[in-house]
């Protein structure tokens, strides 16, 4: 089943019609439980694809369906809802509170999401961080912090992770160990991830892998 479709959209940020759009035309599907990948040059517009896909960007013209709705359909408090209960997001910088706990962090999240899934304690299981739960993020390495924002992203029941290059901020090896837990989390929960990242050598985590160059996909290619 696809959840995530886009229909020729179009996004600019400048009203300057000179100017090029940031997403011309582009159209694709995503299926449940895809882990996709996203490359493409700096400014080829992967954030914009990202906020797009997820509804926190508003397109020129075309049409972006959320779980088989459009999301012109959607009332603005099902779209909030959406984002809140049902998408899960990771950045490079983990955005983790720093004088609240790895608990407390989830705590928060967990606070305005109307959780019927997964747990605080299932989720810091899942990432690996049950032992550490009651440190601060700055006791924790680098990748220890991805991993509690990851764990705040599935609090729940999210059908979707949308992650916008998650190791970016980290060395290799950890990289390759947070694309473990996602590829793990993809396949053990059946969540979609979309992924931006730049470096090419975790796509081999992924099922298929967008190249955008432009605002245009270039290349779609599934493994
Ligand atoms: N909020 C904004 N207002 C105006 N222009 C923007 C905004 N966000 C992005 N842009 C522009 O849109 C284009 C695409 O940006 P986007 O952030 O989507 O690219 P990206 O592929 O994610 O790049 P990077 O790899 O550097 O993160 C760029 O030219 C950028 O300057
Ligand atoms: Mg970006």
């Amino acid at each position: 089943m696809a959840q995530i479709i886009l229909k020729n959209i179009k996004k600019t940020y400048d009203p300057d019609v000179l100017k090029k759009p940031v997403l011309n035309q582009l159209s694709l599907s995503i299926e449940a439980g895809e882990f996709v990948g996203i490359v493409g040059p700096s400014g080829s517009g992967k954030t914009t694809l990202l906020y797009v896909m997820s509804g926190l960007e508003k397109v020129d013209s075309g049409e972006v369906l959320l779980f088989n709705k459009p999301l012109s359909t959607y009332l603005e408090s099902d779209r909030a809802m959406l984002r809140r209960d049902l998408i899960g997001f990771v950045f490079q910088f983990f955005n983790l509170i720093p004088n609240l706990s790895i608990y407390d962090n989830l705590k928060l999240a967990n606070v305005i999401i109307k959780n019927k899934g997964l747990t605080i304690e299932e989720a810091l299981n899942l990432v690996g961080l049950k032992d550490v739960m009651h440190k601060y993020p700055s006791e924790l390495s680098g990748g220890m912090q991805q991993r509690a924002s990851i764990g705040r992203a599935i609090l729940g029941e999210k059908k979707i992770i949308f992650a916008d290059e998650p190791t970016g901020n980290l060395d290799y090896q950890t990289s390759l160990d947070i694309m473990g837990l996602f590829k793990e989390l993809n396949q053990k929960l059946g969540i979609t991830i979309v992924m931006v990242t730049h470096n090419e050598a975790l796509l081999s985590y992924t099922n298929r892998v967008i190249r955008l160059l432009d605002g245009k996909i270039e290349k779609d290619e599934k493994r």
